[in-house]
């Protein structure tokens, strides 16, 4: 893989998606927006070309956009998780997804309702098999920290995946836009990260703040 591989981003108009679009474009990533609408994907484009300048974005249906990318992130509701990769899976052999799905239940979004089997994005690689390495990250940090361009993201982002070499990969990818990421364990793991999403949305409304994000200590005074 290239020192800066292209992404395509599938959800990549939405919230978390041009978010992330805009902060590794902004990092001199070359990034595809995937979309099933080529008129809201142009917008998305126009936007991040708007704040960054010599802007490497461009947009396609899903389908293109995941053949595209060598990394294929997936940025698309719950409900809408499974369907969406089934219909790019063969696009994904051999490459790294990264899963950001939060299974959060509506109208109780503050409260934990993980899926049958502990975590969507587990589920994902179960689905996929061994050839495509499925990595979770970025669901405990919120759309709007991200799309402020000018302020750093002050929190950390735990990143699960079987696959050591493709967690280290997104690691990078995540440290190339400010963020601190640590290995978080295998996929099953992304139960945790999935859960926590419904806590800090708690946490967000008990304190009135908003994007309350977290940070894990120690790790860089333990060293022996
Ligand atoms: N928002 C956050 O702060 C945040 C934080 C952490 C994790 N996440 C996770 O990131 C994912 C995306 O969240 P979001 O807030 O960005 O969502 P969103 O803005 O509602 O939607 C993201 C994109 O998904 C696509 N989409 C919507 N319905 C779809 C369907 N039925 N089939 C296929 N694609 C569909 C749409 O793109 P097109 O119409 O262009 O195809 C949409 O722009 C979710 O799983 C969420 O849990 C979000």
């Amino acid at each position: 893989m290239t020192n800066k591989p292209v992404i395509s981003i599938l959800g990549g108009t939405g919230a978390q998606g041009s978010a992330l679009a805009l902060r590794w474009v902004n990092a001199g990533y070359s990034v595809v927006i995937g979309s099933r609408n080529a008129q809201k994907a142009a917008k998305a484009c126009e936007e991040i070309s708007r704040q960054v300048e010599k802007a490497n974005i461009s947009h396609d249906n899903y389908a293109a956009a995941a053949d595209k990318g060598e990394v294929v992130v997936l940025c698309v509701p719950y409900a809408s998780q499974r369907e969406t990769v089934e219909s790019v899976r063969e696009a994904l052999e051999g490459k790294i997804l990264i899963d950001a799905t939060v299974p959060l239940v509506p109208p109780k979004v503050a409260r934990v309702q993980l899926p049958e089997g502990g975590s969507a994005v587990a589920a994902i690689q179960a689905m996929l098999g061994d050839s495509v390495k499925v990595v979770s990250a970025f669901q405990n940090v919120a759309a709007h920290v991200l799309s402020e361009l000018s302020s750093p993201v002050e929190c950390d982002v735990l990143v699960c995946g079987n696959d050591v070499d493709a967690r280290e990969t997104v690691i990078k990818l995540a440290g190339d836009i400010g963020m601190r990421a640590i290995h978080a364990g295998p996929i099953g793991n992304s139960a945790a990260a999935e859960a926590l999403t419904s806590i800090l949305i708690s946490i967000n409304s008990r304190y009135k703040v908003s994007g309350a994000g977290v940070r894990i200590t120690r790790l860089d005074t333990d060293k022996k």
